[in-house]
């Protein structure tokens, strides 16, 4: 999630004002964020300082992230043409600055790094919308109203994401996470009619790669199902859905990861405790052979979290990891 830095004072010192863009193409400064968190917090993985919008960004289409408002594009996506904007990924040539940076993190690191990638649905939002939507009304036209180009941009989408993910894991990161932050602005007959192939064409790309693969969306309770047939060994849920349900929602064998909510946690600690206790309880072991379970957010970490309540969140839930209490 976009989570590590926000909340940290570390984090706002070496930032620097204007687009994070910046800072991300700067690796001796994204290494030293995507550490910051690590070394404050003890957090089992660190996920590399980025964004989903580098790989389109780095094409030259023309993409930026605004302070407080998110990606925002100058001249959204209409029209067929707009597919030669869309040119193929050269992660060496293009992001030679995210492969730095995973090489810098790979070698610092006392954890595992997690790359990731946007999924295709999630990114053709901003492109098509031009900014943070609420309704998703240009999206979800051009998939009811010219389903050939919809296809056609995921496709493309597809293939900048693999091409990400690819460079990522071949500088030495060692699981991967598709974010489909908004992918529960969709029934199931849409999500699985025009959205589930192209994320299952990124997934399905690293069947073999050896590493764990981790499939995020919010508010996705009625897609869990079909989240999970994309093929990652773990489901992203957020703090709508408690764990126990999530988990009747899954196949046998699929992980959960999750749900704090990222609202309690930045009420501080009383709310807290109890909240951490809970998730760990219905996330808890492994009945029956079931896939475990990843503690995190359900999203991001707010940016007025107090660093002190993560950090004995933290705490808490390495008290109760089952290695520690066999
Ligand atoms: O937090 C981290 O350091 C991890 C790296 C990371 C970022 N973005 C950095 C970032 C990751 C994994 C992302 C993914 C991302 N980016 C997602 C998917 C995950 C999710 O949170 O749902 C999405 C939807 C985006 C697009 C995006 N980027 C939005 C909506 C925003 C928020 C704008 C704002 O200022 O609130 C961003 C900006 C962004 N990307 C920040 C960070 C740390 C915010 C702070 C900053 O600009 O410094």
């Amino acid at each position: 999630m976009r989570q590590a830095g926000r909340s940290l004072p570390e984090y706002r010192e070496i930032r620097g004002a204007g687009t994070i863009l910046r800072a991300i193409a700067d690796p001796d400064l994204a290494t030293e964020i995507t550490l910051q968190p690590v070394r404050r917090y003890g957090v089992d993985a660190a996920i590399l300082y980025s964004d989903i919008m580098t790989p389109v960004h780095a094409i030259g289409f023309g993409v930026d992230i605004e302070p407080g408002v998110g990606p925002v594009v100058a001249q959204p996506f209409t029209r067929r043409e707009d597919l030669t904007r869309l040119r193929p990924l050269d992660p060496e040539a293009d992001t030679p600055y995210v492969l730095e940076t995973v090489r810098n993190l790979v070698a610092e690191l006392p954890v595992p790094l997690i790359a990731f990638a946007g999924a295709p649905f999630t990114v053709a939002s901003y492109l098509l919308e031009g900014r943070p939507s609420r309704t998703y009304v240009r999206t979800k036209a051009l998939m009811h109203t010219d389903e050939a180009l919809w296809f056609d941009l995921m496709d493309a989408l597809a293939d900048l994401a693999i091409a990400s993910l690819r460079s990522q894991l071949d500088a030495g990161a060692s699981a991967l996470q598709l974010f489909d932050s908004w992918a529960g602005a969709l029934s199931p007959a849409d999500y699985e009619r025009f959205v589930l192939p192209s994320s299952t064409k990124v997934l399905g790309a690293f069947a073999d790669a050896g590493v764990p693969r981790i499939h995020f969306g919010v508010n996705t309770a009625e897609l869990y199902g079909l989240i999970a047939s994309a093929g990652a060994e773990v489901v992203g849920v957020d703090w709508r859905t408690p764990l126990d349900a999530a988990r009747t929602r899954v196949p046998e064998g699929v992980g959960l990861q999750g749900n704090l909510d990222p609202a309690i946690v930045a009420a501080g600690w009383g709310p807290t405790e109890p909240a951490v206790l809970d998730v760990l309880r219905r996330g808890g072991g492994n009945p029956g052979g079931r896939g475990g379970h990843v503690f995190n957010l359900g999203h991001g970490v707010m940016p007025e979290t107090d660093p002190e309540t993560l950090e004995r969140v933290v705490e808490l839930v390495h008290a109760h990891r089952p290695d520690v209490q066999a």
